[in-house]
Parts: structure tokens; C-alpha cells; sequence
């Protein structure tokens, strides 16, 4: 991880993992009939880690950071990614003039806006170059969906299309793992497209970008309030507005009938960091695809100039290699 920031340009500070074993479940907030089928010790340790990282960027009153695990790979081209990432997530997360930013999000001024039609931002950003009004950017998942419409009559929630994105790789290449079974991006864009939309379904914490505000949401909601399942999929539903009601044990009823601010959760197919396969190694991921050994190719999915694969030619000075080819 270190040598993978230092040749593309990133610092990046360490926060230390914890072992399941070290806690206990007398530590974990909410109810421990809430925890169905109980914990794996390895979600526990995951979850204090992430509680940690949380705590701290709340602590040190940190205007926005980015939380990567430490198995995650990137495309040396990441900076020039993240610009136009920032440029595409403003759509979301900064409002226009006289527009409710919920509307715009929820929806968008049409379903499908080309990069190149972004429309002007009448309110720059002041805080971010992603926007001033985010709570969380996933970067990095192992899956993700298109947002559904609200209701059928509805119109689809807004996508910003990045075409001709010669970072990403064409269709064949775009299959997560070989017991994926299809790939919407694939099927519905023409290749070498990247789309940015709201967080729907969206699992694996790779990488994964908090606000000042978007932090402290979730150090209240998982730190102090609830710890039901692992985290990326507790993340999944917060972002999927599962907890935007009030708990019906709130006892403020003015509080309980008012909903809660939906957290603005912003994400890109394909996503801008995945795990790195290394040789022979299983994955840690628990889910279906997870723990898949692949023998003979180090691999990282949809990352084309892999930073990881490539340090051996980066540290002599060499040009890095394009893993996934067009064929
Ligand atoms: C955190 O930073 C914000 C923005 O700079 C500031 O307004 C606020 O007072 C700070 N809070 C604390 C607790 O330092």
C-alpha cells in the first residue's frame, strides 16, 4: 500500500485493523436480537476497524477523507479519474439555483446526462471538489446497482455517463469474477463508458469516501445505535435509505414523524478501486464469488494500468502495462 500511494502521488495515513477475538460482544451497539444469525468474528473486527477510522476523522474534525482497505488497487491514471469523478458527482451533490438538491438527485433534470452535457453549476462548491452536500462517495465495491425509479410513473434516478473512458476496459473484461452472471454496464452502454449514480445495492468497502457530516451519521448509526451485520452491507442499506425513518422506539414524537434527510451516497460503475487478486492468494471476501482462487493470473478487476501490478516497472522507471487489453 505504501509503494502503491507513493507512485501515484497519494499520502495516505494508516489506521491499525482489529482482530475479531479482541471484541467483545458485551461492546456492540443495539440490540443483540437485531444481530440475525449472528456475527462472523471477522465482521466484528472489520466493524471496530471502520468504527475507528470513523472516530478519528470525527475527532480530528476532518473535512472530508477517503477509507481505503488495504487489499485495494488502483489505475495509475487515479488523480485525472478523480477529476472527472468530481466533475460528474457535483451533478449530485451540489445544487442549482432555486432546485431541492433531494429532487435532483432523486431524479435529475433527464435519466441519462452525458459528461459533456453537465449543466452549468449556478452554486460553485466551497468545501469539496466533489460538492458540499455528500455523506458518502463509493469508490471502490465489488457490485453495484442502477437505482430503481421510485415508483413506476416516475422517471429513473438521474446517471451521469462518462463516454469514450479509454480507462475502462471493453465489455469482455468487465465480469467481476468468473461466477458473475451478466454485467448491466456491459449490456446497456457502449464499451469504454463509466457511469456515475446514486449508491443502490452496493457492496464491499474497498474504498470509500466520507463527509464531515456524512462521518458523523455513521459513527452515531453504527458506533452508538445499531451492529447487525457486516459492514459494507450495513453501509448498503444505510445508503439505500433503510434507516432514513426514525426508529419507531423514538420516544420525541415530533422527531418520529418527521423523516429523516436521506444521506446522498454517490457511486461509479465500474468502480474507480477494486481488490487486488494477488498469485494463488483466496480472497477474504465471505460473499457468493468471494474466496475465489485464481492460480495463474494476479489480477485486479476492471483496473487497467494496476498500480499494484505494475511497481516492479514503476520503481525502474519503466512504462506501466495495460492488464485487459481490447481483444
Ligand atoms: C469543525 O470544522 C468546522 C469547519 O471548519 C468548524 O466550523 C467547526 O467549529 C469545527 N468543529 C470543532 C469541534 O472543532
Amino acid at each position: 500500500m505504501t509503494l502503491a500511494a507513493a507512485l501515484s502521488g497519494l499520502e495516505i495515513t494508516w489506521v491499525n485493523g482489529v482482530a475479531g477475538q479482541d471484541v467483545p460482544d458485551k461492546v456492540l451497539p443495539g440490540d443483540p436480537e437485531s444481530r440475525q444469525g449472528g456475527l462472523t468474528v471477522g465482521s466484528k473486527g472489520c466493524w471496530r476497524a471502520h468504527m475507528d477510522v470513523l472516530q478519528r476523522i470525527v475527532r480530528e474534525n476532518i473535512t472530508s477523507a477517503l477509507i481505503l482497505e488495504d487489499d485495494a488497487d488502483w489505475d495509475v491514471r487515479l488523480k485525472a479519474q478523480m477529476q472527472v469523478f468530481a466533475q460528474a458527482a457535483r451533478a449530485f451533490t451540489q445544487p442549482l439555483q432555486g432546485q431541492p438538491l433531494s429532487e435532483q438527485y432523486r431524479q435529475g433534470p433527464q435519466p441519462e446526462l452525458p459528461f459533456a452535457k453537465l449543466p452549468h453549476r449556478n452554486l460553485r462548491p466551497s468545501l469539496s471538489a466533489y460538492g458540499d452536500d455528500w455523506d458518502l462517495l463509493w469508490l471502490g465495491h465489488c457490485g453495484t446497482d442502477f437505482p430503481a425509479a421510485q415508483a413506476p410513473s416516475k422517471p429513473p434516478p438521474l446517471r451521469v455517463t462518462i463516454e469514450n473512458d479509454m480507462t475502462v476496459p471493453s465489455h469482455q473484461h468487465l465480469k467481476p469474477h468468473p461466477f458473475a452472471l451478466r454485467d448491466d454496464l456491459a449490456e446497456k452502454y457502449p464499451p469504454h463508458t463509466r457511469v456515475v449514480h446514486a449508491s443502490s445495492g452496493t457492496t464491499c468497502t474497498q474504498a470509500y469516501a466520507v463527509s464531515r457530516k456524512g462521518a458523523r451519521k455513521l459513527l452515531w448509526q453504527f458506533g452508538v445505535e445499531t451492529m447487525t451485520a457486516g459492514w459494507d452491507l450495513m453501509l448498503r442499506d444505510w445508503c439505500d435509505r433503510l434507516y432514513e425513518h426514525p426508529a419507531g422506539s423514538n420516544p420525541n414524537p415530533a422527531e418520529a414523524t418527521s423523516r429523516r434527510r436521506a444521506p446522498v451516497c454517490v457511486t461509479v460503475q465500474p468502480p474507480l478501486f477494486t481488490h487486488h487478486y494477488g498469485k494463488g492468494a483466496a480472497s477474504d471476501i465471505t460473499a457468493a464469488g468471494g474466496g475465489f482462487v485464481n492460480r495463474d493470473k494476479e489480477m485486479t478487476p476492471y483496473v487497467r494500468l494496476s498500480v499494484r501490478l505494475n511497481m516492479g516497472r514503476l520503481v525502474n522507471g519503466e512504462p506501466p502495462v495495460d492488464q485487459w487489453e481490447d481483444g
